[in-house]
C-alpha cells in the first residue's frame, strides 16, 4: 500500500488545479491527508462557486469535482479518465482543520510519500521559508523539510518581488521543489482543462504517482502513463 500524500490548498488563485490534483490522486487509489486554508475557501467560492465548510470528506471532494470540473458545457472541458480506473481502487481523503496539531502529519513519525501545496500563496511560501509553523500547513511543510521528504510548492503570482524570489530560493535550498503554475503550450492544448492538466501532470510525476494525463515529449503514443 503506497504511503499517503499530503495535499495543502492555500489562498492563491487556481482552485481548479487543486480539485483536478485531488481527482487524480483519488483516481490513482491514494490516501490523501488534506488541509485547506481559510483564504483557499474564499478562492474556491470566488473561482468555482464552491463553498467548502469544515473538513471535507472523500464524497464532498468527489461531488465538488463532478459539479465544478465536469459539469456539461462548462469552460474547463477536462478530459475524462473515468474509464481508466486504477488497480489500487478508489482513493480516500482525510481532512484536517488548519489548527489541529493532533494530526499525524504534524509529526515526522507519521510516514508520507510527500507533500504538495497547490496552489501555494506567497504568504504560505513566506511562512515556510522562515520556519514559522503557525498553522498545520506550515508545520507539515516544516516536517517534510526536516525529514528530507518531497515537498512541492505550486505558487501562483506575477510579477514577483525580490522577497518572493528570495523565499523561493530559500525553500529550494532547504530541499523543496518550486513548480510554478506556468503551463507550456508546445503540447497544443485545446481546452482550459488541457492547460491545467499540463501542470497537474508535472506535480504527479514529481511525487511519483502514475497518471494518464501526460502527453510526453519524445513519446509517440498519445498518452503514456508513468511506470513506477
Ligand atoms: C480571489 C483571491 C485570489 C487570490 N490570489 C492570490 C494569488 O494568486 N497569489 C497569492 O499569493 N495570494 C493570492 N490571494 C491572497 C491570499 O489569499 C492571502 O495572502 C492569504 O493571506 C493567504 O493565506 P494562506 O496562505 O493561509 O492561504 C488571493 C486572495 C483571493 C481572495
Amino acid at each position: 500500500m503506497p504511503l499517503p500524500v499530503v495535499v495543502a490548498v492555500t489562498g492563491a488563485s487556481g482552485s481548479a488545479y487543486a480539485l483536478r490534483l485531488l481527482e487524480m490522486l483519488l483516481h490513482s487509489g491514494r490516501q490523501v491527508e488534506l488541509i485547506i486554508s481559510g483564504a483557499a475557501r474564499q478562492v474556491f467560492h470566488h473561482e468555482l462557486g464552491l463553498d467548502l465548510v469544515g473538513t471535507p470528506t472523500t464524497e464532498t471532494i468527489e461531488s465538488a469535482v463532478a459539479s465544478c470540473l465536469h459539469a456539461p458545457g462548462n469552460a474547463w472541458q477536462f478530459r475524462s479518465v473515468s474509464g481508466q480506473a486504477s488497480a489500487a481502487g478508489r482513493g480516500t481523503i482525510r481532512s484536517w482543520s488548519i489548527h489541529d496539531y493532533n494530526a499525524g502529519i504534524a509529526s515526522g513519525s507519521f510516514l508520507t510519500a510527500g507533500m504538495v501545496i497547490c496552489p501555494c500563496s506567497m504568504g504560505t511560501l513566506s511562512a515556510i521559508a522562515t520556519g514559522a509553523s503557525s498553522n498545520l500547513i506550515h508545520r507539515a511543510a516544516d516536517v517534510h523539510l526536516k525529514e528530507r521528504r518531497p515537498l512541492l510548492l505550486m505558487p501562483r503570482e506575477t510579477p514577483l518581488s525580490v522577497i518572493q524570489l528570495a523565499n523561493m530560493t530559500t525553500v529550494t535550498q532547504a530541499g523543496a521543489t518550486v513548480l510554478p503554475a506556468m503551463p507550456g503550450f508546445y503540447h497544443r492544448p485545446s481546452t482550459l482543462g488541457d492547460v491545467i492538466d499540463f501542470i497537474v501532470a508535472r506535480i504527479l510525476d514529481h511525487i511519483r504517482v502514475p497518471h494518464p494525463l501526460a502527453r510526453r515529449w519524445g513519446a509517440d503514443a498519445a498518452v503514456t502513463p508513468l511506470i513506477e
